[in-house]
C-alpha cells in the first residue's frame, strides 16, 4: 500500500514510518518540521519506498495514496500554546485538508486524537463513551477543543460523505525521540535526571497518568486502521491503564536512570488534569490489542536515548 503519515517526521510519526516500511508499505511522511526533525527519519532516507515531504497541512496537497494517518499537530503545552491560532488551524483546517484528500481518492483516514478530549475527567478510568470536561477558553483548548472538531468531522464525513475513518484517542506516549525540552513529564524527568538537576513537580506530585511505550502504541493505531468491524468508526482509546502519581514516577526513572533523585516542586498549571487513566476495553475486544511493554522496562530504553542524544556532560 501507499501509506501518508502527516507530521511523520514527529515522535510517534517516526517510529510509525518504520513500522510501516518495514511491514513492506510505501510511505510517504509529510511534515513542516514545526516540532518534528528531518534526524527523527534520516535513517530512512536510504530505503526507495520512503518520501518526505516538506508541507503544511493547513494548505491543500495532492496525493494518491491508500491510507493516510493523520498526526500533524503539535502535542506539547509548550509548543501548542506557542501559537495557539495555528494549532486550532492545524487541527481543523489541516483534518479537512486530509479528510477531503481521503474523501477524493477513497483512501482510509485515521485521526491520532487524544485523551485531552476528556478534559479534566469527572469519570474515572476514561471510557469512549464519556463526553469529558473540557474548557472550551482556557489555555489548552486550543488543543482539547482542535482535537474535538477534528473528531467531529472525522464522524461528519464519514456520516455524510461514507469515508472510511478511524479514530485513536491516544493516552501519554513515551519513548526514544522525544524532544529533551519539550515539557512532557517523561522526557523531563529522564534528561533533569540524567544532568543532575532536581525534578520538576507540578503541585504536590499527587495527580496521576498513564504511560504507553511509543511501540505498543504504533501496534494499536497499526491495528485499529487495518480492522473492519461493526462500530470501528467510533473513537478507540489506545494506551497503557497501568497509573502512576508523579512521585512514583519520578521513583521509577531515578532506578532507570541510576540517579540520586531530589524533587523541586513549582504551582500547577491551569486545567492540569488531576487524574488519567484509559478504559482499553473496546481495544482489548475490537483489536485483541493490549500494551506489553512496562514503564520500567520502556524508561530503561529511553533512558538509553537520551543518554545518547544530550552528549558526554549527562553521561558524567
Ligand atoms: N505523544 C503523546 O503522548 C500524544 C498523546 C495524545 C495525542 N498525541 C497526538 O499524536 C500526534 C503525534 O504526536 P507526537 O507526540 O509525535 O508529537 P510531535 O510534536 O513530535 O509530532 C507532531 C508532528 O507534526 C508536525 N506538524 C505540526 N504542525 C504541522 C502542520 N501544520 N503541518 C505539517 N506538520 C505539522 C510536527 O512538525 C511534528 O513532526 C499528534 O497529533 C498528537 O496530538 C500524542
Amino acid at each position: 500500500m501507499r501509506i501518508l503519515v502527516t507530521g511523520g517526521a514527529g515522535f510517534i510519526g517516526s517510529h510509525l514510518c518504520e513500522r510501516l516500511l518495514n511491514e513492506g508499505n510505501e510511505v510517504i511522511c509529510l511534515d513542516n518540521f514545526f516540532t518534528g526533525r528531518k534526524a527523527n527519519v534520516a535513517h530512512l532516507f536510504d530505503n526507495r519506498r520512503f518520501e518526505l515531504v516538506r508541507h503544511d497541512v493547513t494548505e491543500p496537497i495532492l496525493l494518491e495514496v491508500d491510507q493516510i494517518y493523520n498526526l500533524a499537530c503539535p502535542a506539547s503545552p509548550i509548543h501548542y500554546q506557542f501559537n495557539p491560532v495555528k494549532t486550532v488551524k492545524t487541527s481543523v483546517m489541516g483534518m479537512i485538508n486530509m479528510l477531503g484528500m481521503a474523501k477524493r481518492v477513497k483512501a482510509r483516514i485515521l485521526q491520532a486524537s487524544t485523551s485531552e478530549v476528556y478534559g479534566d475527567p469527572l469519570i474515572h478510568p476514561q471510557t469512549e463513551e464519556y463526553w469529558g470536561n473540557v474548557n472550551p477558553i482556557g489555555p489548552r483548548s486550543c488543543y482539547d477543543e482542535g482535537k474535538r472538531v477534528a473528531e467531529t468531522l472525522m464522524m461528519d464525513y464519514h456520516r455524510q460523505n461514507d469515508v472510511d475513518t478511524r479514530i485513536v484517542r491516544i493516552f501519554n506516549t513515551y519513548g526514544e525521540r522525544m524532544m529533551e525540552d519539550d515539557g512532557r513529564v517523561v522526557s523531563n524527568f529522564v534528561v533533569q535526571a540524567l544532568r543532575g538537576e532536581p525534578l520538576t513537580i507540578y503541585g504536590d506530585g499527587s495527580q496521576t497518568r498513564s504511560f504507553c511505550y511509543a511501540s505498543d502504541l504504533v501496534d494499536g493505531i497499526i491495528r485499529l486502521m487495518n480492522t473492519e468491524a461493526e462500530g470501528i468508526h467510533l473513537p478507540v482509546n489506545i494506551g497503557n491503564p497501568g497509573e502512576f502519581t508523579m512521585n512514583e514516577l519520578a521513583d521509577e526513572v531515578g532506578k532507570a536512570t541510576g540517579k540520586q533523585i531530589e524533587i523541586k516542586h513549582l504551582p500547577l498549571p491551569q486545567d492540569d488534569p488531576k487524574q488519567r487513566k484509559p478504559n482499553i476495553e473496546r481495544a482489548q475486544k475490537l483489536l485483541g490489542w493490549e500494551p506489553k511493554v512496562p514503564l520500567a522496562e520502556g524508561l530503561k530504553k529511553t533512558v538509553e536515548y537520551f543518554r545518547a542524544s544530550i552528549g558526554n556532560s549527562a553521561s558524567a
